[in-house]
């Protein structure tokens, strides 16, 4: 991110590094030809980065859980001192599990269930976003009968196009989530028939790998107005969520956004200073301090009619990072140890049995052999959480650095679970 500051040393572009990795994740798991690498040293990094960028704002940062949900990972950002964004039940069990307290915890999502609102009424958590407002009556009766007041943020669609693919745009009209302005004022007007509920919040999350710091200021304006309508009304409202969504670098080319800018253009928005800021980052901690790590399987060459085309076969596909075939994602690809040789141009693909297994097409690459090592960089967040058991593969097993020190931080999972081949038992 730019901020002023010494972009951190991250180890999950270290070659030697990764190399040396592979080395003692094989001595250990024979035949583990691909594998992801967490740098946490460098997710502590851009951590204190953002807090330093964001700090004129006095801001609570929640790391959104669905970015990397590596207990080590989420661990390092409490030890942070951020707290956690859940979007499920799992994700709540994770942030419980990972030591975020019942303060520092937060849940959003759209598909609100009866169990999570229980969860959240009995285990506590600061806030709870709403998505609609028929919601609140969920939430009223979990927490009646849990006899807690749960404090709840109103999820608002701004109307605001933001996003680095159509497919994770969240804050216009033709998307799925948040309630208009005029049904979240309406709700805070009615706000006594929810006892139990203190809807003391507004929440608003445009999209992900936002590059301009523009439409945050756009949702911050809007957040900031409701608030003093709703103020004017006699309800106030405490914390403005501005959610995630800060984009990270993935081509080089320095598209990020300026986060002490943002700040600098939040702090003087009117009413500012009467509320509390707000952010869930995911990507933008976690991102860049990842790789996935994986073998060459073939340097393919096709005689097309005269025409040579190049396929560089990974031992890695689409079922382990699948961003490159769901939003057209481009990661940058290196090779550990370059060959001799002139580069040319290879599409870099996996074993999948799709054609939409292709992490990225015209990459320059020197020759490669078998069993040699590329990175696929920026690949620590929507990674390994997406990836799925596609074509029987097993997971890939993770690995982290931190202060020097290689631990397997989960091994591989194989495809066919015990539960699996169990006989099928009547209903
Ligand atoms: N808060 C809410 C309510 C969210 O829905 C999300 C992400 C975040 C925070 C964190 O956003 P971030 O800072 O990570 O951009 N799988 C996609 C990204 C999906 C984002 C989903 N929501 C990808 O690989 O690009």
């Amino acid at each position: 991110m730019r901020d002023g500051t010494e972009v951190t040393a991250n180890a999950a572009t270290d070659a030697r590094l990764l190399s040396r990795a592979h080395a003692a994740l094989n001595a250990r798991a024979p035949g583990s030809r691909a594998f992801w690498f967490v740098d946490l040293d460098a997710i502590r990094g851009r951590a204190a980065q953002m807090q330093q960028a964001l700090k004129p704002l006095r801001p609570r940062l929640h790391y959104a859980l669905k970015a990397n949900g590596l207990p080590a990972v989420a661990r390092v950002l409490r030890e942070c001192g951020l707290g956690a964004d859940a979007g499920s039940m799992g994700e709540l069990e994770l942030a419980r599990a990972c030591g975020f307290p019942a303060g520092g915890r937060t849940l959003s999502g759209n598909g609100r269930t009866a169990e999570e609102a229980a969860w959240v009424a009995r285990h506590g958590v600061e806030t709870v976003s709403a998505d609609f407002p028929d919601e609140l009556q969920l939430l009223e009766a979990e927490a009646a009968r849990a006899g807690v007041r749960l404090r709840v943020a109103l999820r608002v669609n701004p109307g605001i196009v933001a996003g680095g693919h159509r497919h994770i745009e969240t804050g216009h009209a033709a998307t799925k989530f948040g309630m208009s302005a005029r049904e979240a004022l309406e709700v805070w007007r009615a706000a006594a028939r929810w006892p139990h509920l203190e809807l003391d919040g507004v929440h608003v999350h445009v999209g992900s790998q936002v590059a301009d710091t523009q439409p945050f200021v756009d949702s911050a304006r809007l957040a900031l107005e409701l608030a003093a309508e709703c103020a004017g009304a006699g309800h106030a409202i405490e914390s403005v969520n501005l959610g995630g969504g800060f984009a990270v670098d993935y081509d080089g080319r320095g598209r990020e956004p300026d986060l002490a800018a943002l700040a600098s253009a939040l702090v003087v928005l009117p009413g500012a200073s009467r509320v509390q800021w707000c952010f869930e980052p995911g990507r933008s901690l976690v991102a860049a301090a990842g790789s996935l790590v994986a073998e060459v399987l073939w340097d393919k060459r096709r005689d097309d009619e005269g025409v040579e085309h190049r396929f560089v076969v990974l031992a890695a596909g689409m079922n382990d990072l699948l961003r490159p075939a769901l939003y057209g994602a481009r990661h940058r690809i290196v090779p550990l140890s370059p060959r001799d040789g002139a580069p040319t141009s290879a599409d870099v693909v996996g074993p999948v049995c799709e054609s939409s297994d292709t992490f990225a097409t015209g990459v320059p690459l020197p020759p490669l052999e078998r069993g040699d090592l590329v990175a696929i960089l920026d690949a620590g967040a929507y990674g390994a959480v997406m990836s799925s058991h596609y074509n029987g593969r097993s997971s890939l097993p993770q690995v982290t650095h931190e202060g020097g020190r290689l631990m397997l931080a989960a091994p591989a999972e194989p495809a066919l679970a015990a539960s699996t081949l169990a006989a099928p038992t009547p209903l």
